[in-house]
């Protein structure tokens, strides 16, 4: 069984993220999908460090280190706005729908997401933990959980 935690992310991570946002798996399902030079991803990472608005988690293996994914949230509308991914050697296991249940759980306003159309095993996952398809665009659909009312 598999135990992770989140935790902030850092200025040492700057490098991996630009890694995994390269992947061909992750950067075709990317809104923005050309290739981001490494100078310019540093500089965006470390204006998204200084930003007390937008949150970067990354999803530790409790036993190995092993970073295996990541959610970022942005302010959106009257809540947030999340992007996630899945390190590509750990996709197709679980564990992104492990990771965006854990980070929902601990969510307190309205979540959103935009999902390219295709993009089956996001739409899996964000309908697995709760996220409705609310709004269809082009190429990209608008995806919305709200809070769960106990
Ligand atoms: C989307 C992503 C985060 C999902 O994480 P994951 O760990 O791979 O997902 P899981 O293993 O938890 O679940 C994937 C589910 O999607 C479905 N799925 C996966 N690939 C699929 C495919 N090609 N076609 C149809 N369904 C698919 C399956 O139902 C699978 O669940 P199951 O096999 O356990 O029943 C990960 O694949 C990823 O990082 N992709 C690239 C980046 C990305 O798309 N980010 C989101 C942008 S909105």
């Amino acid at each position: 069984v598999l135990t992770a935690n989140f935790r902030p992310a850092e200025q040492s991570d700057c490098r991996w993220l630009w890694q995994l946002r390269e992947h061909p798996s992750v950067a075709m399902q990317s809104l923005n999908p050309t290739p981001i030079p490494y100078q310019q991803h540093c500089r965006w990472y470390r204006q998204l460090m200084r930003d007390e608005h937008r949150h970067l988690d990354i999803f530790v293996d409790a036993a190995t280190g092993n970073k295996l994914g990541f959610i970022r949230a942005e302010p959106y509308e009257h809540g947030q706005i999340l992007s996630w991914a899945v390190e590509p050697n750990f996709q197709g296991q679980g564990i992104g729908t492990l990771m965006l249940r854990a980070w929902c759980e601990g969510a307190r306003t309205t979540l959103w997401a935009q999902i390219k159309s295709g993009n089956a095993a996001s739409e899996a996952v964000a309908a697995r933990v709760g996220f409705i398809k609310v709004e269809e665009q082009a190429d990209v659909d608008v995806w919305r959980k709200d809070l769960m009312h106990k």
